[in-house]
């Protein structure tokens, strides 16, 4: 597919974490990731606000003025490109036709299109969105935001952020398959509530129900152990934490494995 093929090789993607994955801190591991992601960005008044009310207690987000938001993205993306990585952007809105403008604007500087049903912050909820968007209750709200982007004709592929178990894997899977044409790959944080490492039976579902889309598994990996489990039923895996804690010399050697084609990977 061709977002593996322009992966280079590069099984890692950097994650993202609101407030800290910028431009910036995208571009500093060249050579790392194949695909690193920014944001999450808000695309409206009311997540930006949303934001705004999570900074006052203590939340890293990030926050812009809508209106420069061309000029922003062209910054961010110029800067993220020095990881010579894909570049993805994980989005929020709640107003499908005031973030519309902006969505164009990433299609036009952006690798992938992330939409964001993973955010479970009380002000994102309260508006329905992120995580919400995975439940039954949502599903047309969630078909409607991804219709609207496929009609964009962005021509980038469309990915879903996705976490595990705020829905059961039947009811995401039953969900999905409603919405199936309109995007081509799962970002999937393995959440496992109450447990220190991924949920794996979640992802095996997911990767067996939808053979044909990209799915990154994520969840907890901080070593090539962890990693090649999550691939046995991923294309690509994905880290946050374990780069905030400095946690990547796993990664060169990897990507080394990779290369080399070595049998043990
Ligand atoms: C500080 C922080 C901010 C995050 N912000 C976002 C976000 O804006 N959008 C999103 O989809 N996930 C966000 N995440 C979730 C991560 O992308 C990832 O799914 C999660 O941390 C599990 O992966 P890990 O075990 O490698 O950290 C955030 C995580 C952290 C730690």
């Amino acid at each position: 597919m061709d977002v593996l093929q322009k992966c280079g090789g590069r099984k890692v993607v950097l994650a993202p974490m609101a407030g800290i994955t910028d431009g910036s801190f995208c571009g500093k591991y060249r050579g790392l990731f194949g695909i690193v992601t920014l944001g999450a960005l808000n695309l409206d008044s009311a997540t930006l606000s949303a934001s705004k009310e999570m900074v006052k207690r203590g939340r890293k987000e990030f926050l812009y003025n809508l209106d420069e938001f061309e000029n922003i993205i062209k910054r961010e993306v110029k800067r993220a490109k020095e990881s010579n990585a894909l570049i993805s952007v994980n989005i929020r809105f709640k107003d499908f036709d005031d973030a519309k403008r902006r969505i164009e604007i990433l299609g036009k500087h952006c690798d992938i299109i992330e939409l964001n049903c993973h955010c479970r912050q009380r002000e994102i909820v309260n508006l329905g969105i992120g995580q919400e968007l995975l439940k039954r209750e949502n599903l047309e709200t969630l078909r409607d935001f991804l219709k609207g982007i496929w009609e964009l004709e962005i021509e980038k592929p469309i990915f879903l952020k996705v976490r595990a178990n705020v829905v059961s894997v039947e009811e995401l899977i039953d969900n999905l398959n409603k919405v199936r044409k309109y995007f081509h790959g799962i970002h999937l944080d393995c959440f496992n509530p109450g447990k220190d490492y991924p949920d794996i039976g979640y992802i095996q579902k997911i990767r067996d129900c939808f053979k044909e889309k990209i799915i990154i598994g994520n969840n907890s990996i901080n070593s090539i152990k962890d990693a090649k489990r999550m691939l046995r039923y991923s294309d690509l895996i994905s880290v946050a934490r374990c780069v905030l804690r400095g946690n990547i010399r796993w990664i060169y050697e990897f990507n080394r494995k990779v290369d080399n084609k070595d049998n043990k990977f």
